[in-house]
């Protein structure tokens, strides 16, 4: 059975890819950063079977790296499919407002992080006769603006995905970015402030996993008609 590896696997998006991972019949192998992120994991699942956790931490340049280095030793399982969407904070401080260690926190957890976890299981993935696929799931603040932070942070994200796009796109590895162009929150979170559920968004990724021609592009999540009507077109 095929493994999904998740990294930011306990958030909003990550919750709902796990879903779409064990509906498509794989595992997950979900990194975590504490017990207390994997209970809370479980408990939007509402399971745990299928999962298997693992403590590292996604915002250091080694911390997916060392959970590659327990797959290749055999202490943890094989993967075939990895997804990234660690969150950073969703916040509309003004440009002359935000804080040095503000930008450095928030650059390393929506962008470095992302660009760490390919670098670590590029390599890996690519080296495997089977085929795999890599997402990462960006956000339209790129685009518009309205939140300074996050938005330059989702710039940084679109070129990584450009180029990762372009240096897979001859390989085994599907390279994908789910470009998410509105809320969407675990579904208690959701409800209580009236944007799409969690469990709702799960569509995207088992379609993603599914398709085969869905391959070095951009899938644009902009309505919530999109979630399963699944428009795409090629990141260059
Ligand atoms: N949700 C949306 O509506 C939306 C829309 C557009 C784009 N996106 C993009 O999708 C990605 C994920 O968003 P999200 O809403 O799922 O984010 P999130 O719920 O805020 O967090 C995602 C993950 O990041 C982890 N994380 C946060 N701070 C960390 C830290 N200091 N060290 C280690 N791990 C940390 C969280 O772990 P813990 O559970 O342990 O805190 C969680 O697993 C982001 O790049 C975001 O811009 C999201």
């Amino acid at each position: 059975m095929e493994t999904v590896l998740v990294v930011g696997a306990t958030g909003n998006i990550g919750v709902s890819v796990i879903r779409g991972a064990l509906n498509s019949g794989r595992n997950v192998l979900a990194i975590v950063r504490s017990q207390a992120s994997a209970d809370k994991l479980v408990r939007y699942i509402g399971s745990a079977e299928g999962i298997t956790f693992v403590e590292a931490n996604v915002a250091a340049d080694d911390g997916v790296q060392d959970v590659v280095d327990k797959v290749r030793a055999g202490q943890l399982p094989a993967f075939q499919h990895v997804y990234s969407c660690v969150g950073g904070e969703y916040i509309t401080t003004l440009l002359p407002e935000i804080t040095t260690e503000r930008l450095h926190s928030n650059m390393n957890l929506q962008f470095e992080a992302a660009f760490f976890a390919y670098r670590a299981t590029i390599p890996y993935l690519l080296s495997q006769p089977n085929a795999a696929t890599w997402t990462v799931c960006t956000g339209s603040q790129g685009d518009i603006g309205t939140h300074a932070l996050p938005a330059m942070t989702q710039g940084a994200l679109f070129s990584f995905a450009t180029a990762a796009a372009r240096e897979t796109a001859e390989t085994n590895v599907r390279f994908n970015e789910v470009y998410l162009a509105f809320r969407v929150l675990y579904d208690d979170v959701a409800v209580a402030q009236g944007v799409t559920k969690a469990s709702d968004f799960v569509p995207v990724y088992e379609a993603i996993l599914a398709r085969e021609e869905i391959r070095s592009a951009r899938v644009w999540v902009e309505t919530v008609e999109d979630i399963k009507a699944i428009r795409f077109t090629c990141k260059f």
